[in-house]
């Protein structure tokens, strides 16, 4: 099968196309033609091995030499074989999955357990912007936010992948939404079922005078600390992620607000999908709230498989309004 290599830790120019052994269904295991993938910045810090305090952890990007060669943590495509004990699917149903890598090949081989029926109403590149960035935005609302109906949340970087999601989600939990992004996503945001929006270009978020019962902090632009101004006495902090760095970033950010928590009246929590062990309950519950119209991946842009590594260096500018997609 053809694949995208990363030969070593560095730029998008690592990733070279090549032709590799198609990798075969263990026991429980399902082999996915891959239909499309997308790229998130959790591929990209893989990529480079960054923060280099990540290469340091087990599961870690890995130390001197990446852990995974092919990358992509999002699949859509179709079931090609399965493996011995796989009872829930076979050859030709549509699935999604988030494999956490594997992704930017024409097969990837994924645990009937990660696997999900891809939701009937989405193409395969809509289905593949979905697993890792919606999980990540249920996961720090439900899970870590306990976001409550009535509730006021704040989303502070609303209009990439994850933050594209979660307005969407604290919707449909029947919160009151306001999201924080740039002028050019105020319409996006807003079209997304935002209640209000804040251009973090033009207004100062700790001045605004309102407080929230929960914040989605994903875009990361104040420390945690700062943030304790934006919510009620008894509100919810939750870390998603923050700005990208060599060395520690964007976990010193997050370390750093969970250090601080202590001192805060707020709760502070922290979502963490790639730790998730419920990856296909998740992506059950995201299929129903997809099938019923309440959610809708948002795509930026979709490149052809041959242009991955194009994909991947738009990505790292850090600018995509939802998601970015790869279709082979
Ligand atoms: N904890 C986890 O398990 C987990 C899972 C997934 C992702 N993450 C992390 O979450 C972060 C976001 O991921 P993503 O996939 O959503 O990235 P993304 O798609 O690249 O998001 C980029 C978006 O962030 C906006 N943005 C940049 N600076 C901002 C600011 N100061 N305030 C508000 N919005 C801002 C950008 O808008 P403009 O173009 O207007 O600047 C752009 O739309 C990353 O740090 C990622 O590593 C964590």
């Amino acid at each position: 099968m053809k694949a995208f290599v990363l030969r070593s830790f560095g730029s998008a120019d690592q990733l070279e196309l090549r032709e590799v052994d198609t990798p075969v269904p263990g026991p429980g295991e399902v082999l996915v033609r891959v239909r499309a993938t997308s790229v998130q910045p959790y591929d990209w810090h893989t990529m480079r091995g960054e923060p280099y305090a990540a290469r340091l952890l087990r599961g870690g990007p890995g130390f001197r030499r990446p852990r995974l060669a092919i990358l992509g943590a999002d699949i859509a495509g179709e079931v090609a074989a399965v493996g011995r004990d796989v009872t829930l699917f076979r050859p030709g149903d549509a699935v999604y999955a988030m494999p956490k890598g594997g992704g930017f090949a024409e097969y990837a081989c994924v645990r009937e357990s990660e696997l999900a029926p891809k939701p009937g109403n989405l193409s395969f590149a809509q289905a593949a912007a979905v697993p890792m960035a919606a999980n990540t935005a249920l996961i720090g609302l439900r899970d870590q936010g306990r976001v409550q109906a009535g509730q006021r949340v704040l989303v502070n970087g609303a209009s990439g992948g994850v933050g594209t999601f979660a307005v969407q989600l604290a919707r449909a939990f029947g919160a009151q939404v306001t999201g924080v992004c740039g002028t050019r996503n105020l319409e996006l945001v807003r079209s997304l079922g935002a209640h209000e929006v804040v251009d973090y270009t033009a207004a100062d978020l700790m001045r605004t005078g309102r407080r929230y019962d929960l914040m989605l902090d994903i875009a990361g632009g104040r420390s945690g600390w700062a943030y304790r101004r934006v919510l009620t006495p008894a509100g919810t902090l939750v870390l998603v992620g923050g700005p990208p760095g060599r060395w520690v970033q964007p976990a010193g950010h997050v370390m750093a607000a969970m250090m601080a928590a202590p001192l805060m009246s707020a709760r502070v929590a922290l979502a963490d999908v790639v730790a998730c062990t419920e990856n296909r309950q998740n992506l059950a519950t995201l299929s129903g709230l997809i099938e019923d119209g309440r959610v809708s991946p948002v795509i930026d842009r979709s490149f052809p498989f041959a242009e991955l590594p194009a994909a991947v260096r738009y990505q790292e500018q850090g600018h995509a309004s939802g998601k970015v997609v790869v279709e082979s």
